[in-house]
């Protein structure tokens, strides 16, 4: 019904950037991801972690440490990747994080710097994709890379 919403077959050699792939759901999905063949972009803050998880895989992993709550890191983060002449074909918007307890103990720096991250980072990653500024006809490419993150 909505062939342009259907999450792409993952191809070998297709570049991935996963995001938030320094622990948890994220690594998971990157060893996932090398395992089918695709070459990796690593993205978090913790560049140990990510180059460890780097040495582990099969593919060819970038490590591209990046604070993605930050706007000018995101810029940056694209940059770098051109600057490597890497065009991604698969985003997985995965890095986040959560907060828990009653609203009126929240911490307002807290929950803006979560909506940055985790509502921001999402629309400017998409928004800027190489992929998409390279696609003549607009592909609703977000939605479906957003399905297959964790969050969706
Ligand atoms: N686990 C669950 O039950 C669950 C449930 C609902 C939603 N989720 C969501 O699913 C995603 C993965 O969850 P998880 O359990 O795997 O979490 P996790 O283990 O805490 O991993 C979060 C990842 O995001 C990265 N990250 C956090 N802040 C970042 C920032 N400012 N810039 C770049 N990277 C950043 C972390 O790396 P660094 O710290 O190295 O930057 C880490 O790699 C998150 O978005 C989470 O909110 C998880």
């Amino acid at each position: 019904m909505f062939p342009d919403m259907t999450i792409p077959a993952p191809f070998a050699a297709q570049v991935a950037v996963v995001t938030g792939a320094s622990s948890g759901i994220g690594a998971e999905i990157a060893r996932e991801l090398s395992r089918r063949g695709h070459e990796l972009v690593l993205v978090a803050r913790s560049a140990e972690k990510l180059r460890a998880l780097a040495d582990e895989l099969p593919t060819t992993a970038h490590v591209v440490p990046a604070d993605l709550g930050a706007r000018d890191a995101r810029a940056g983060l694209l940059a770098e990747l051109e600057s490597r002449g890497l065009t991604p074909q698969v985003l997985v918007n995965n890095a986040g994080f959560s907060t828990l307890g009653p609203v009126h103990r929240s911490d307002p720096e807290r929950e803006l710097a979560l909506v940055e991250l985790d509502v921001a980072a999402v629309a400017d990653l998409c928004s800027r994709s190489p992929a998409r500024r390279r696609t003549a006809r607009p592909r609703r490419s977000c939605s479906p890379t957003r399905a297959a993150s964790p969050r969706s």
